[in-house]
């Protein structure tokens, strides 16, 4: 999967995509990530990438040239799917991850100020996404949450895959709890079926907290 951010903030990726997880699935070159500076697509002299709002209004609105401009030219002859960050998308979710990762091509643009041009959203973004409901000051976190939701999910990046399948909101299900040594600690025990060695119990008893987990915590997601 090759991903292209396209941010005014180049630097805010580099700690999150060269750490961890997200480097060793750009060095095992199971994805390519390429941050691209917005302002070295403006046309403008001085690299300017926002303006005031026609109509009038408090703040500033980007640009629509280096936004539209940058978009055609990473994506060159490529097919894409071209996304937004912004607060009024479509919220993330487990199945909006699992989709975008078997895309190809993604291009990601963060927003910024009051917003941007309406023209950029009609020319070039396939779908708006918010990682949640509530305001950001720009769209660069949420495009590091969207990358992070995205990669773990490319086959081979995380080290057991079985371990996609029993994690929170596959099955519309929170995680059941999980425990390592010591076996007593500091007086709190570890339940007795997992140190039973009975796996049929162990399922069942992982499968029931499961349940009363979501139920208590997310009865939202239960219900579905
Ligand atoms: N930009 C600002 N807030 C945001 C959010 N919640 N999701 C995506 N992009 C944003």
């Amino acid at each position: 999967m090759k991903i292209d951010i396209i941010t005014i903030f180049p630097e805010m990726f580099r700690p999150v995509l060269e750490e961890s997880i997200m480097k060793r699935a750009q060095e095992k070159k199971l994805c390519s990530i390429t941050v691209h500076d917005l302002r070295d697509y403006t046309d403008d002299k001085h690299r300017k990438v926002d303006d005031r709002p026609f109509g009038g209004g408090p703040g500033m609105v980007m640009l629509a040239q280096p936004l539209v401009d940058a978009v055609k030219k990473i994506k060159g002859r490529r097919k894409c799917k071209v996304l937004l960050m912004c607060p009024s998308g479509t919220v993330l979710k487990q199945s909006l991850a699992k989709h975008l990762s078997n895309e190809k091509n993604l291009v990601i643009i963060c927003g910024h100020y009051e917003g941007i041009d309406e023209r950029v959203r009609d020319l070039v973004v396939d779908e708006c996404v918010s990682i949640g409901d509530y305001v950001l000051t720009g769209g660069e976190l949420p495009a590091m949450v969207v990358v992070d939701t995205v990669v773990r999910l490319i086959p081979g990046v995380l080290g057991k895959e079985a371990s996609l399948e029993t994690e929170s909101f596959e099955h519309n299900l929170l995680e059941y709890p999980q425990y390592t040594r010591p076996a007593n600690f500091r007086g709190k025990k570890v339940p007795d079926v997992l140190l039973s060695g009975n796996h049929k119990a162990i399922e069942e008893w992982r499968h029931q907290q499961a349940v009363a987990k979501t139920k208590k915590f997310r009865p939202d997601i239960i219900k579905k």
